[in-house]
């Protein structure tokens, strides 16, 4: 018979062990193992209750107690370190994982559009709401399409107007957009209605002109299509474009490829038609050239001109960006100053 004593000193070691053995651990699935070695069936706490029939009969429910009394303990001791661990684990993964908002980061600058292509994308908006489909020319063009088919024979003096790059004496870097006129009616019937934005080519250089710049030409063919049809739609563009309160006017002008040819100016945005010196104080600024489609032009690409009448517009792509972000000279939009072109972001 094992006396009661003694086994309370089993006991008591039994909770030593426990303490002594869990006193070095520093994670929770060590604390977990211990546990498992003294909670399990088998486990060292479950054990001690193989003493049970050793005792005296009197004493064994004391002994029982105080083996219960044990476990209990052991339950709250091995709750409390896991707890702790999970703790400390926890904190170390903050601190692994810190990320020092102290430190100077890498500054990353956005880059934007180019002002031409700010204005090319705006207007490419604004006509395909309007139902206008893009064709895109290419930029060398032979002579024919270039001028001739535009009713601007070889010797015609409208030539002069534009000083062209020859490649060749068949070929030449096309000096307007209005060339890709040509190629849509040659191949398309009425009704027409297309935007052709592109790069044209001229020698002229100067604070407002440049050897290289962009055009976008529109052409609407139809039956029936006037000059109102124009002004109508000239209205509607040059509101989107240039602010609401923008009206527009045309003055006769002379193109060959359309008749009667009008240049469009808008009132001038800075004083509202008043006159200052944005506009050289007239109150009107000069945007672009137009006019109906001359009956010889739709003639030379087979379309009937007493069926069928067009208008055709040439809007200067640089031009426009000048006018509408305040740059006085071209050449600001091809230098690629990051300075100038920073300020310029419309979206
Ligand atoms: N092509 C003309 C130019 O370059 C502009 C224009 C286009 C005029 C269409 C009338 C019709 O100046």
């Amino acid at each position: 018979m094992a006396n009661l004593e003694e086994l309370q000193k089993k006991i008591a070691s039994v909770r030593k062990a426990i303490q002594s053995e869990s006193s070095g651990l520093s994670d929770s699935k060590t604390v977990y193992e211990l546990r498992k070695s003294f909670l399990d069936k088998a486990g060292r706490v479950g054990q001690l209750m193989k003493y049970m029939k050793e005792v005296d009969p009197s004493q064994r429910a004391e002994f029982g107690k105080q083996v219960n009394e044990l476990k209990g303990w052991a339950l709250d001791y091995f709750n409390s370190l896991d707890e702790k661990m999970r703790k400390e684990e926890l904190n170390r993964i903050y601190e692994r994982e810190k990320i020092d908002i102290t430190m100077p980061s890498h500054i990353r600058s956005h880059g934007n559009l180019h002002p031409v292509t700010q204005v090319r994308n705006q207007l490419i908006e604004v006509f395909s709401g309007m139902g206008f489909e893009i064709y895109e020319g290419t930029e060398v063009e032979n002579d024919y399409y270039n001028f001739t088919a535009l009713n601007t024979p070889k010797d015609h003096p409208a030539r002069d107007m534009q000083d062209t790059f020859y490649l060749s004496p068949e070929f030449v870097l096309r000096t307007q957009t209005s060339s890709a006129q040509i190629h849509v009616m040659e191949n398309e019937k009425p009704p027409i209605k297309i935007l052709s934005p592109g790069k044209v080519f001229r020698s002229d250089d100067d604070a407002t002109h440049s050897p290289m710049f962009s055009q976008m030409e529109g052409l609407v063919v139809d039956k029936g299509i006037t000059l109102g049809d124009l002004q109508g739609m000239l209205d509607v563009f040059v509101k989107k474009v240039f602010g609401q309160e923008t009206r527009t006017r045309l003055r006769p002008s002379y193109f060959p490829f359309t008749e009667p040819s009008v240049e469009v100016d808008v009132s001038c945005f800075e004083c509202g038609g008043k006159g200052c010196s944005f506009c050289k104080h007239t109150g009107w600024i000069e945007v672009l050239g137009a006019g109906i489609v001359n009956r010889k032009v739709l003639e030379n690409c087979g379309i009937d001109p007493d069926v069928y009448s067009g208008f055709a517009f040439g809007i200067g792509i640089e031009r426009v960006a000048m006018l509408k972000y305040g740059i006085n000279n071209i050449k600001q939009l091809f230098e690629s100053d990051l300075r100038v072109l920073n300020q310029i972001n419309d979206r």
